[in-house]
């Protein structure tokens, strides 16, 4: 068996409604799920035990709820309600409590909701597989921390950097670094993504992450031109957000995939990929929430 599948057999134990979708996702694309959930499994198992796989299918359940209960606001008001930034920093990114389990379900979304899965595809074939050799690669938002370990696993010659708002966060990202074999290699930090090091310095890396973290500030435009000044002339970012998608912690409400486009444009950036998707069939809503990434180079 894959040891990946221990979080589909937990969640079909522990939340099964949910279990049915997932597993459907992670079958149709079972070599790209494997990649991600595969190492996971082990650096989970290794750093918190068994339990991880129960307290993830726990955290990934409570989350599915969150964003449907976050949508059925959306779509009464019209637009995104969040709470203050700092009522945001204090009940989510820094609360321990919400923010661990959120973090398991960060991930997992990748290999169990049909809207991500394709990230994850663009993420491993046409940005780790592209990457110039021994890249310099920095980790906006690093969340939970999986994505700089797979590139460290993918690509054993890059060095990287996450850095993420989050205490708890970060905490988790350390814990699965220290048993995963990479710390040769990947660093992580607690820092907000728009002081980033070298956020004033240009041509510092070859490659930039930002996964799903701009829906997330009160203003994504100076993330696009850090970005733009950081990365080199032969770098390659991945960047990915939220449309028309709600949540407790998404301030920045983008409508059409043109917004964060041109963005990137403004910034000197320009798109060879790019990748929309609304994943299952909308309930006939006047949002359609969907998750866009994108492949971004210095013009
Ligand atoms: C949805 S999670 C994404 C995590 C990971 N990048 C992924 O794709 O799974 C959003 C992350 O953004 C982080 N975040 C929000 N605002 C931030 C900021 N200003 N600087 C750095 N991290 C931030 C949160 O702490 C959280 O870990």
């Amino acid at each position: 068996m894959n040891e990946g599948e221990a979080f589909l057999e937990a969640l079909e134990q522990k939340a099964r409604i949910l279990a049915p979708g997932a597993r459907a996702t992670y079958e149709a694309n079972k070599d790209l799920c494997s990649w991600l959930l595969n190492p996971l499994a082990r650096w989970a198992e290794a750093a918190y035990g068994k339990q991880i796989f129960e307290d993830a299918a726990r955290g990934y359940a409570s989350y599915c709820i969150g964003v449907a209960q976050a949508q059925r606001i959306y779509e009464k008001a019209g637009r995104y309600t969040p709470e203050a930034m700092p009522e945001i920093m204090s009940g989510v990114y820094e609360d321990e409590g919400y923010m661990v389990p959120y973090m398991w379900a960060a991930i997992l979304i990748y290999a169990f909701w049909p809207s991500m899965v394709n990230h994850l595809a663009m993420f491993r074939e046409d940005f780790l597989r592209r990457l110039p050799a021994n890249a310099r690669i920095l980790e906006l938002a690093c969340g939970h921390g999986v994505l700089s370990l797979l590139a460290a696993e993918e690509r054993p010659d890059i060095q990287i950097e996450g850095l993420d708002i989050s205490p708890p966060a970060i905490a988790v990202a350390e814990r699965l670094l220290k048993v995963s074999g990479h710390s040769g290699n990947v660093k992580f930090g607690t820092k907000d993504a728009l002081q980033a090091n070298g956020s004033m310095e240009s041509d510092v890396y070859q490659g930039i992450i930002s996964a799903m973290l701009a829906e997330h500030l009160p203003e994504p435009k100076p993330l696009f031109s850090a970005m733009g000044r950081m990365v080199s002339k032969d770098g390659l970012v991945y960047f990915s957000t939220a449309i028309e998608s709600a949540q407790r912690d998404h301030v920045y409400e983008y409508n059409q995939e043109s917004e964060p486009l041109q963005m990137a444009e403004s910034a000197g950036l320009r798109v060879s990929l790019l990748v929309s998707d609304a994943g299952l069939p909308s309930a006939g809503g006047r949002f359609l929430p969907r998750a866009t990434a994108m492949i971004l180079q210095r013009r």
